[in-house]
């Protein structure tokens, strides 16, 4: 399928040297800093889909480019619609089908991370950051809220008063703050932050794959129960892995002094 507000680079070559099992998809409106558009959000899941059959496809970092992540939902869009037709539409099928890619999503964000921008980034598996990086949910300015997760995910995110802070007045979290809030994993050199996610994205691609798909539900888990609920899921999913020939084989080579050799299986 060829895209037209997005690009898939996989395998991910730069330089010729091969990133294996990483793929980066790259937003790809760059005139309205990759406003999310329907049509983006469709191509985005179905690439997203794609990479999740591919089993060759290990971890997927998601991007946008210098200036901007993405800059929210295409206000151009939105502006004259109404309810109704926003339920027509379907707006957030593209939102709730995001949510169930089995593989971990790495957002690289240089720029603007803004309304469903950064939404988007924080419905990803984790972030990282360039150091010109805003965060910001800004759709108070514009007459209306977060609509995407924002109130939800950010407050989880960052905690109450900086969620409700950044929600209520507008205003943008810069890459240091947004890392010692806990929104982000790191903060890199803008210049060197594909890089960094993609080495990120490896060292996890080297892992045992059925083990990753468990461990990512089970963390995702702790956003949506109790504890007690969250500690159960996670110990189905640890007595899981013993089923997997991989738990066997990662077991077997620290014990024999050796690197695993995993198949997925
Ligand atoms: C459509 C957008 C856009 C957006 C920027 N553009 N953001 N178009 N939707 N969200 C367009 C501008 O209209 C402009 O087009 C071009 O991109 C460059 O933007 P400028 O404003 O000229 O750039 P700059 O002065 O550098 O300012 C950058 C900015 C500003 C601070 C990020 O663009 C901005 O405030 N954007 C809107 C941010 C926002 O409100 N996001 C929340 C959207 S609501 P032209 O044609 O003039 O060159 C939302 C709800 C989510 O996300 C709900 C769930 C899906």
């Amino acid at each position: 399928m060829t895209y037209q507000n997005i690009i898939l680079h996989y395998p991910y070559s730069p330089l010729g040297i091969t990133a294996p099992h990483v793929a980066v998809i790259q937003l790809n409106r760059p005139k309205v800093l990759n406003a999310l558009s329907t049509d983006l959000m469709k191509e985005l899941v179905n690439c997203l889909n794609t990479c999740d059959d591919n089993p060759e496809i290990h971890t997927i970092v998601l991007t946008g480019n210098d200036k901007a992540f993405a800059a929210g939902a295409d206000i151009a869009e939105m502006a004259t619609s109404t309810p109704i037709d926003q339920i027509i539409e379907q707006r957030f099928k593209s939102w709730t089908l995001l949510g169930m890619i089995s593989k971990p999503i790495i957002a690289a964000v240089n720029g603007f991370a803004l309304g469903g921008g950064c939404e988007l980034a924080m419905s990803c598996d984790l972030i990282v950051a360039g150091d010109t990086a805003k965060f910001g949910q800004p759709e108070i300015k514009i007459g209306t809220l977060p609509g995407a997760g924002g109130t939800q995910r950010l407050t989880r995110a960052i905690g109450k008063s900086k969620a409700m802070w950044m929600i209520l007045s507008g205003e943008m979290m810069d890459a240091q703050s947004a890392l010692e809030s806990g929104l982000v994993a790191k903060v890199f050199p803008a210049e060197t932050l594909l890089a960094e996610a993609v080495e990120m994205a490896k060292i996890i691609a080297t892992k045992a794959p059925v083990a990753i798909r468990l461990a990512k539900e089970a963390v995702n888990k702790a956003f949506e129960t109790s504890l007690k609920d969250g500690m159960d899921f996670e110990r189905r999913n640890f007595f899981l892995t013993f089923s997997s020939a991989d738990q066997k084989e990662g077991m077997r080579a620290f014990l024999e002094k050796r690197e695993a050799i995993y198949k997925g299986k």
